[in-house]
């Protein structure tokens, strides 16, 4: 049975940061934010939202935008970020993701506006929601990408992903990371390093 949306909690905003060190602000969306999120997917460009989407549309179908902003209904979450600029907050990427509670996995996609690309926006963004992924006791974060996308899939292989060809679409590949290795290895350099002093 689908389960509700919940309503938006104060915690889960966190900052991240251009690589110049301009501040985004990373916070889930609001069902006040339809007309802002729906103006954010039209202004970019027809590649980025034919990647994103993994299809042609020129805006969100009123049934899934109303999904985007139902924050924790089915366990999907949608995280916009926001940039201040000339005292007006700007969406500047988006995210969203989606737990399976039976196999523990974390499906997300993300975009980051045209005017924004090669600034690390989509690196830091994939960061947190590791993070993310990881809090909601995820065992694996993982996509799906046009297998065109070249930016992606270098991203996702940078972050520790792994790319395979997707099982039932060829246009696409899946890239995917296992939170439980990351998190042994983790300790592990940690505890080297704790040895090693
Ligand atoms: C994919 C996307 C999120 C990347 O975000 P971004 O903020 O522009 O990412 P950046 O360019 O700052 O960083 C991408 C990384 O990949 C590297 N990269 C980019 N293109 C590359 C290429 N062709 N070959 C090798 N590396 C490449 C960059 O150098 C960078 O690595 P670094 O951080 O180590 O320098 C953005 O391009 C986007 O929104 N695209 C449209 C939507 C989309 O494709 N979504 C993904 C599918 S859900």
């Amino acid at each position: 049975m689908p389960t509700p949306a919940v309503a938006a909690p104060a915690a889960g905003t966190d900052v991240i940061h251009t690589r110049r060190g301009d501040e985004v602000r990373l916070r889930f969306v609001t069902p006040a934010d339809g007309e802002v999120l729906q103006a954010y997917i039209r202004s970019l460009s027809p590649r980025s939202r034919h990647r994103r989407f993994l299809g042609a549309l020129s805006e969100l179908p009123k049934a899934v935008l109303d999904d985007f902003v139902a924050l924790g209904r089915n366990d999907r979450y949608s995280l916009v970020g926001m940039m201040d600029r000339d005292g007006v907050a700007d969406i500047v990427a988006e995210a969203r993701y989606a737990l399976d509670r039976a196999t523990g996995r974390v499906e997300f996609g993300l975009s980051v506006h045209d005017r924004w690309h090669g600034h690390g926006i989509g690196p830091a963004l994939i960061a947190d929601l590791e993070r993310r992924a990881r809090a909601l006791g995820g065992l694996t974060l993982s996509g799906d990408a046009l297998r065109t996308n070249d930016v992606m899939i270098a991203l996702a292989r940078k972050a520790g992903f792994t790319i395979q060809p997707h099982a039932d679409d060829w246009t696409l590949v899946r890239f995917e990371k296992d939170l439980r290795a990351h998190q042994v290895q983790r300790v592990s350099q940690h505890d080297e390093l704790t040895a090693a002093i």
